[in-house]
């Protein structure tokens, strides 16, 4: 392998390739060299100031530590580790496990794990799947990772109440061994109840939000206790950082992609951004990317307390499987979409076509043919259908899918996101709407100080319009 490098290929999303009613010019982009000169200088006092932490994390060497020596101890003593947490707790850990492990590691024997747990992401309260859950694992042989930045989540809240319940009726005191919280240092409940009932911790730094957290010791020890090699994700996210700390548009790719797609939004009126992955591995980190964007730039102020309304809504696709669901919208409906490609040069494993005894016109093209030729042309086909329609498109492409590239992958996104903060006016560090669901569900449920949410939503549910 040549290029152990993420490339990001932008050719049909300029003008030549699709024309420039759709596309856009490589001038265009430029203009914003000025700006990205200016937002290169903000994010890196942020970062030195430490008012973002993400960047930083790669440098963390002593959670890192903490979380090899805890994994090397407690590994083999668990059938299951399972991740009790939701957004930025839950879909990196979930990304990494699916995009590096087994498609089918729970089901893998425990030698075929090496002796690791299995693991599971309950990143859901639905009562159904959360009473089903507890029909396939023993609590007694499991690890609970409680994962919560706030540490006041009702969600990761009520997973944690069910499962410490179960846990103290079958273990007694000892139930605490069974548990693992991942908090702030500080603040929440949760770092109250770590402290108070000498429960095994890991802190999440407070200037690191939660959809930027999938590499601190949120998704480290996840990826820890699944075997992932952790050094070379950070490394990964090092190296990315590297290639990013250039403030020249035509060398740094994740500030780049930002423009690129600012531009697509602002002037081309491509309001959805689709990460279509021609991988089912890297699948899931689509949906990361969706949070990571939706929640990081959907907003309503600006960042001069201006009311505005701006983001790009992110929608995740998987190739081949939506060829066949989404691709006649995507080719022939509203032309609102710019397309990202995830793509693979060299795939772990593959396997050759091979030929039906009798021959068949309709069948014989694919014979002698490797299933990821067929695969990739389909990526092909699917990006010039798209081009031929005047629809942007774009390529960032994995070498190979490995714990380097997708640390790239990570440190990229995470940066282009900041970056697209900046070029929106708003700030991609808060969620000031999915605090206000938050406040919302305490009302409901009648806690302290949050009556006022509670009546209002009463007072409009009295009104629904039903057909009974
Ligand atoms: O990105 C964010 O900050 C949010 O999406 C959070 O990750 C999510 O709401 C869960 O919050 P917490 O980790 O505080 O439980």
């Amino acid at each position: 392998m040549k290029n152990k490098q993420l490339v990001f290929d932008y050719t049909n999303l300029i003008s030549d390739a699709i024309g420039e009613h759709h596309g856009l010019s490589l001038d265009e982009v430029q203009e914003y060299q000025r700006h990205a000169d200016e937002f290169h200088k903000a994010l890196k006092t942020d970062r030195e100031t430490e008012r973002i932490g993400f960047y930083n994390l790669p440098f963390h060497k002593k959670t890192t530590r903490m979380i090899k020596e805890f994994t090397k101890r407690n590994y083999n003593k668990f059938e299951n580790f399972v991740v009790l947490g939701i957004g930025g707790s839950a879909l990196g850990n979930i990304a990494l496990l699916s995009s590096l492990k087994h498609p089918y590691y729970n089901l893998l024997t425990g030698k075929e794990r090496g002796g690791y747990p299995r693991i599971f992401v309950l990143d859901n309260i639905d009562p159904e799947l959360v009473v089903d859950f507890l029909d396939v694992i023993n609590p007694k042989k499991t690890l609970f990772n409680v994962i919560s930045k706030s540490g006041s989540t009702a969600e990761t809240a009520a997973q944690l109440l069910i499962i410490t319940d179960i846990l103290r009726k079958k273990l007694g005191r000892k139930f605490t061994r069974n548990v693992v919280i991942t908090t702030d240092p500080e603040q929440g409940d949760l770092r109250s109840i770590a402290e108070e009932n000498a429960i095994q911790s890991f802190d999440i730094p407070p200037n690191v939000g939660g959809r930027f957290s999938v590499l601190s010791s949120v998704g480290l020890l996840t990826a820890a206790f699944a075997n992932i090699n952790i050094n070379q994700l950070l490394r990964g996210a090092e190296d990315m950082l590297k290639r990013c700390s250039s403030p020249d548009l035509m060398k740094n790719p994740a500030y780049l992609n930002a423009v690129f797609h600012y531009l697509m939004d602002t002037r081309r009126r491509k309001n959805i951004s689709v990460m279509m992955s021609y991988s089912s591995p890297l699948y899931y980190w689509a949906d990361w990317y969706r949070q990571l964007w939706a929640e990081s730039l959907g907003k309503n102020t600006d960042l001069q307390g201006d009311p505005v309304s701006v983001g790009q809504t992110p929608v995740k696709a998987l190739g081949v499987t939506d060829q066949h669901s989404q691709v006649q919208l995507y080719t022939e409906g509203p032309n609102d979409k710019v397309f990202t490609f995830l793509t693979v040069e060299n795939y772990r494993r593959d396997i050759k076509i091979p030929k039906f005894k009798q021959q068949y016109s309709s069948l014989e093209y694919l014979s002698g043919n490797k299933l990821s030729k067929l695969f990739d042309s389909e990526m092909r086909a699917t990006e010039y259908a798209l081009a031929q329609q005047q629809r942007p498109s774009c390529r960032v492409v994995f070498p190979q899918i490995n714990e380097y590239t997708v640390g790239q992958f990570i440190m990229m996104y995470q940066i282009q996101t900041a970056f697209a903060g900046l070029l929106y006016n708003v700030d991609a560090f808060n969620q000031p709407g999915v605090e206000a669901g938050k406040r919302a569900t305490y009302g409901l449920l009648g806690r302290e100080g949050y009556a006022d949410e509670a009546k209002k939503i009463q007072a409009k549910e009295k009104k629904r319009l039903k057909l009974e």
